[in-house]
């Protein structure tokens, strides 16, 4: 009779043929930044913080000290700066050029990522340039490109386009090329869905779209896996370094597709809602936090994410610390 249990009897057995591995270096963690002075708790994201830049360095600190594959920044504005074009995303001193410049003075080893989008610094709230109710594609890339150019001066290893426009990747990568940033890669939010789980990263950096929503853009849940697959050539083609599926947990099956299809590594987005959703049932003693997460983050490891952008990086590194 075949029995697998013999392989479960022990843990040194277990260890033995354990595959999927999880380390720090895995983990990326997203940190919001503004220009208060005092860092501002997030309510729907407990743990989270939207960080001053002083108290934005403790947190990379944490993060380089913990190990981790990185940081991604996401910046917050009060209303009245921002504008319909979103100045604000690439601008020279804009608070996410300031906070890279400070990160990559004092932590010169640690990976700094910066989100590349219009929707936190757009009065409208939506990722691109609007004529009247539509975003419009073409207009909005040489903003982004812009962006992208001006996160890449102030010293980010990575940029992260995230405003699903098409085309975008392509426009970036020739920005950055012609200001001399050919080295910088693209990590592409490639398979990004109109997700409901982005809820709470909408109140932490007050971006969700005045009116309507973003489904012109951002994928449909129900599509199929065709579009995860034409969405993935063309960043693929347009010159992505990586590619990126989000959210995590109901895409599962989209990570497997592109880790089989494509020859670069696929990240994992695993968001905001799905972060709050374990926190919240953890608070209520519903469930043991530490032990969901690390069954969640080893199950995203094994659908083929090489890494995983997660709220839950620091403390997930702590975790796997101490054993
Ligand atoms: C910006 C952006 C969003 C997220 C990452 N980049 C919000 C959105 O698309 O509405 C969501 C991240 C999360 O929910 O944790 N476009």
């Amino acid at each position: 009779m075949e029995r697998p249990r013999r392989l479960r009897k022990n843990e040194s057995l277990r260890r033995l043929v354990r595959e999927v591995t999880l380390e720090p270096r895995h983990l990326v963690q997203p940190l919001f930044v503004h220009l208060g002075k005092d860092p501002e708790p997030i309510p729907s994201m407990p743990g989270q913080y939207r960080h001053s830049l002083i108290s934005l360095e403790e947190a990379a600190g944490e993060a380089a000290e913990l190990g981790l594959g990185g940081v991604i920044l996401f910046g917050v504005l009060p209303a009245e700066l921002k504008d319909d074009l979103g100045h604000g995303a690439y601008d020279e001193e804009g608070v996410v050029q300031q906070a890279i410049r400070r990160l990559k003075r004092r932590y010169p080893e640690l990976l700094v990522i910066a989100d590349t989008c219009l929707c936190e610094y757009t009065a409208h709230g939506h990722c691109g340039v609007l004529h009247g109710h539509d975003v419009d594609n073409d207009e909005t890339l040489a903003l982004l490109a812009k962006t992208a150019v001006s996160q890449a001066a102030a010293g980010a290893d990575v940029v992260a386009p995230s405003a699903m426009m098409d085309g975008q990747v392509a426009a970036i990568r020739k920005g950055l090329d012609a200001a001399g940033f050919k080295d910088t890669p693209i990590l592409s939010y490639a398979v990004k869905y109109a997700s409901a789980f982005y809820g709470p990263f909408r109140d932490a950096a007050d971006s969700a779209p005045a009116f309507g929503d973003r489904k012109t853009y951002q994928m449909d849940p129900a599509a199929g896996t065709w579009d995860a697959l034409r969405e993935a050539r063309l960043d693929d083609a347009e010159g992505a370094d990586m590619l990126m599926v989000k959210p995590a947990m109901a895409y599962l099956d989209l990570i497997r597709l592109l880790k089989e299809r494509f020859d670069k590594p696929v990240a994992a987005y695993w968001v905001s809602g799905e972060y709050s959703m374990i926190v919240a049932a953890a608070e209520r003693g519903w469930i043991d936090e530490r032990a969901v997460v690390l069954e969640s983050l080893f199950g995203l490891r094994r659908a083929g994410a090489q890494f995983v952008l997660t709220y839950h990086a620091a403390k997930a590194a702590r975790w796997l610390r101490s054993g």
